[in-house]
């Protein structure tokens, strides 16, 4: 907001727009130079002036009530917030707004389709699908907070070819008991010993590629064994959801595009984009220098890619969305890609609210975790690793609390999350049980406990009264944290804008160290005049760390 009145002022006296102003405004490296900086370079290079010359010129122009000074420093202009005036204003916007502090209306009337998590069944949830879900959830809330309407997808792999070898090897090993009791590692063993020998024996390959044309073609006791596994693996993926806090408006998984693929084929046809290739039929992308996307192979078995093409379709027939994101790893981006070219081939220029929000692996020595291989980590299993770890610590230091074991979940799960979340997007993150686990430095429960500090602090103040218009010594020493305090809308919206909820992340552990190093400075429960003041911060930090928590999928305890 106070960025957009210094654009504006510089905006007029420049007669230039304040938009074009406002994308070339920065934040001064060192919190004493100012607010905001505007750099005056291109602006010289455009006026052949020396950029402090500038500079100085339009320092001397311009003033506001806001700032408290507007000064020439090394070819920018700094603005400095006028301390008192800017803290209370915001500290009043925050008791008012609480938790829709920073919420915006752009996405009103929108609707955003998201595909996130999507494991695949008879399959161990992966450490891929986690991060899928955790930061796919977390985009889905940030969307929210901006009002669009949002549609969680859960794109469950429910079909393919890989059905029919694990059939296949039920048939041949499997023992009923066996994978009633324990359904996922027992089919996930079938499922890797029907590799291992498959790789002697050439006749499995084709007795697995019968099995798949068999469920395909609606045998009936192919169906049922498929029911079972898909059922069975939904609990059990359920139970992680629910760990988690994570819910979806859609589990239509890849079989349920079944019915739905043949009118898009006949749709290729007629529109004259399938081509043969091999006995496959294929649309060919060449022109865009990529490789064909396969609808239909030699057997007529259909695939992944067909999948998504109707899903993509019916997506847009049903929920009528004006983007649709796919929360999948960076393998997938050639799939994506075409899938999108395809779509645009058949006409479909909303294709183009298509985007392929990938995200980096989770590595392991370096290298891309494997199913096949033993050395697996269950997500199921690091979740209540981490949970009991958080019991733990509740019995030594606070085993009076009330709601020990919902506490002890929101933390350990707090733990996990956060710790995928904090990192970039995009970036691969090498595996660690120890950092996913940690509860001190940048991590979840160091935030969560940071919240509850401040909540600790309110009830203890009891009825005195939050005073939100502070003296100017009190805005002063509170300064880094007023200062974050503001930043939190531009947080949230920087965050939607990269789809990238680490944003969010590295704020809020900003705003969790800014206080803590307030509480260690000042007495805050001091019988001063400024009692009411200081309260009123520590109510602005609480709602905002909760706020932004909550934006990440993670839960606020007020006591831990
Ligand atoms: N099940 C797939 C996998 O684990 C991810 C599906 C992503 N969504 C989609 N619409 N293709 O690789």
């Amino acid at each position: 907001m106070y960025k957009q009145i210094a654009a504006e002022l510089l905006a007029k006296s420049l007669n230039k727009s304040a938009e074009e102003i406002e994308e070339q405004m920065e934040r001064p490296k060192q919190l004493q130079h100012g607010d905001y900086a505007f750099p005056c370079f291109a602006l010289a290079k455009e006026k052949r002036q020396a950029p402090q010359i500038i500079a100085a010129e339009l320092a001397n122009d311009l003033s506001h009530d806001v700032f408290s000074g507007i000064t020439a420093r090394g070819g920018y202009v700094n603005f400095k917030l006028d301390k008192q005036i800017a803290g209370s204003r915001v500290l009043r916007s925050i008791h008012q707004q609480r938790e829709r502090y920073g919420s915006a209306a752009v996405g009103q009337g929108q609707v955003v389709a998201i595909d996130l998590s999507s494991p695949n069944i008879a399959k161990p949830f992966s450490m891929g699908h986690l991060r899928s879900t955790v930061i796919g959830n977390s985009i889905s809330l940030l969307l929210e907070k901006q009002g669009y309407e949002v549609v969680r997808i859960n794109h469950v792999g429910d079909w393919g070819t890989q059905f029919g070898k694990l059939m296949c090897a039920y048939e041949k090993w499997g023992e009923e008991a066996k994978v009633r009791s324990n359904t996922i590692p027992e089919l996930l063993k079938l499922y890797i010993r029907f590799h291992e020998e498959a790789a002697n024996d050439e006749q499995l390959e084709q007795e697995g590629r019968e099995w798949f044309r068999k469920l395909e073609q609606g045998d009936a006791y192919a169906n049922k064994l498929w029911r079972w596994f898909r059922d069975a693996s939904m609990e059990e993926f359920e139970r992680v959801y629910q760990l988690m806090g994570v819910r979806f408006d859609s589990d239509a998984g890849e079989a349920f595009y079944n019915d739905k693929m043949e009118r898009v084929i006949e749709e290729l046809e007629q529109k004259k984009l399938l081509s043969w290739s091999e006995g496959a039929q294929v649309v060919r992308l060449d022109e865009q220098e990529l490789p064909p996307s396969l609808i239909k192979k030699k057997d007529g078995a259909t695939l992944y890619a067909t999948r998504d093409l109707a899903a993509a379709i019916y997506r847009k027939e049903t929920y009528g969305f004006s983007e649709s994101l796919y929360v999948v790893g960076h393998e997938q981006s050639l799939h994506f890609r075409q899938l999108k070219l395809v779509l645009k081939k058949m006409g479909y220029e909303w294709a183009d609210g298509i985007s392929h929000l990938s995200f980096g692996m989770v590595l392991q020595d370096g290298k891309k975790m494997s199913t096949r291989k033993g050395k697996l980590v269950l997500l199921d299993k690091v979740l209540k690793q981490a949970i009991q770890l958080a019991a733990a610590n509740i019995a030594k230091k606070n085993p009076e609390l009330a709601d020990k074991e919902e506490v002890a979940r929101q933390v350990g799960v707090g733990a996990v999350l956060f710790h995928d979340l904090k990192h970039e997007r995009i970036r691969d993150i090498e595996f660690s049980l120890e950092d996913m686990l940690r509860v001190e430095g940048e991590t979840g429960p160091y935030v969560q406990y940071t919240h509850a500090r401040a909540c600790t602090l309110l009830t203890k103040a009891g009825d005195i009264r939050c005073d939100s218009e502070v003296a100017a010594a009190i805005a002063a020493d509170a300064w880094p944290i007023l200062s974050l305090l503001m930043q939190f809308p531009e947080a949230v919206a920087d965050a939607i804008a990269n789809h990238d909820p680490s944003r969010i992340a590295k704020y809020v552990i900003d705003l969790a160290q800014a206080f803590n190093s307030y509480y260690g400075k000042v007495r805050i429960l001091d019988e001063d005049d400024d009692l009411g003041a200081r309260l009123a911060i520590v109510k602005a930090v609480a709602i905002v760390l909760a706020e932004g928590l909550r934006l990440l999928g993670i839960a606020a305890p007020k006591q831990m």
